[in-house]
C-alpha cells in the first residue's frame, strides 16, 4: 500500500489550509498553539515534503527554480495547530537586500516563535551538512529546539549509498545538543513520509498526551 493512501495520513494532516504568507513579523498569526516549521537550504525541498506529509500535490508552492518560497508561509491544521513553510537559505542569486531579508525572517521567527515546538531541517542527501547547515544547527542547538532531519531527495542515490550517508550524518549529529533525530526520506518516490509524518504528529500531540491544557 502507498504511505500517500489517504487512510494512512493521520486526521490532523488530513485537511490543511493556507493561511497567509508573511513578510514581515507584524503579518505572523497569533502566537498560540503549536508549530512544526520546515527549513533548508533553498530548492532542498521543503514545500515538496509538505506536500507529500499532507497527501497534497499544490498546498506548498514547489517550483524547480531555487528561491520559490519568498516569504513565511503558514499552513492551518486545526484551530491551535500549524505548518510553517520558510524561505530557504543560502541562494546566492537574489539580490542581497533580499536575501538579507530573507534570512533575517527566518532568524527572528526562530528566535521569538513561542509556539515553536520542533523544526525539521531538510538537507539533501547527496550534499548534507553545508557551512549553512552546521550554522543552522549549531544556532537552533544553542537555543535548545528540537530538530528533525530529513535526508531529501534520497531517491538520487542507491539504497546502500544512502544508508551510509544516513550513518555518516547520524555519527554527526550525535554532537548535537539538544532532541536530533534523522531519517531517509524522498517526496518523489515518497519513501520516509509515514515516519516524518509520526514524528510531527508526536510534536503536535505532545501538549495533550501530557495532559496540558
Ligand atoms: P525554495 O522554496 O526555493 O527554498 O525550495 P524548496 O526547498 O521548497 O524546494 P521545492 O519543494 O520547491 O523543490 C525543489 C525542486 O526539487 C523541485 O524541482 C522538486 O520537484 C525537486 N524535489 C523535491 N523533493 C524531491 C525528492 O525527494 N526527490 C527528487 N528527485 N526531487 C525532489
Ligand atoms: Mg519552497
Amino acid at each position: 500500500m502507498s504511505t500517500n493512501n489517504t487512510d494512512t495520513i493521520p486526521a490532523l494532516l488530513r485537511s490543511p489550509e493556507f493561511m497567509l504568507g508573511a513578510h514581515t513579523a507584524a503579518q505572523w498569526p497569533t502566537d498560540e498553539g503549536t508549530e512544526i516549521a520546515f527549513a533548508g537550504r533553498s530548492n532542498v525541498g521543503k514545500s515538496s515534503a509538505i506536500n507529500a506529509i499532507a497527501g497534497r500535490k499544490n498546498l506548498a508552492r514547489t517550483s524547480k527554480t531555487p528561491g520559490r518560497t519568498q516569504q513565511i508561509n503558514f499552513f492551518r491544521l486545526d484551530d491551535s495547530r500549524r505548518i510553517v513553510d520558510l524561505p530557504g537559505y543560502g541562494f546566492a542569486r537574489v539580490p542581497l537586500e533580499v536575501r538579507d531579508h530573507w534570512e533575517r525572517s527566518i532568524t527572528q521567527y526562530l528566535a521569538e516563535r513561542e509556539s515553536l515546538r520542533g523544526l525539521v531541517i531538510l538537507m539533501d542527501i547527496r550534499r548534507p551538512l553545508t557551512d549553512l547547515d552546521r550554522q543552522m544547527l549549531d544556532w537552533t542547538g544553542s537555543m535548545g529546539l528540537a530538530v528533525h532531519v530529513l535526508l531529501t531527495k534520497a531517491d538520487k542515490l542507491k539504497r546502500g549509498a544512502a544508508s551510509s550517508a544516513l550513518l555518516r550524518v547520524t555519527r554527526t549529529l550525535t554532537a548535537y545538543t539538544g532532541e536530533c533525530t534523522l531519517q531517509l526520506f524522498s517526496s518523489t518516490k515518497r519513501s520516509g513520509v509515514g515516519e516524518a509524518r509520526r514524528h510531527i504528529i508526536d510534536w503536535l500531540t505532545e501538549e495533550e498526551r501530557n495532559g496540558v491544557q
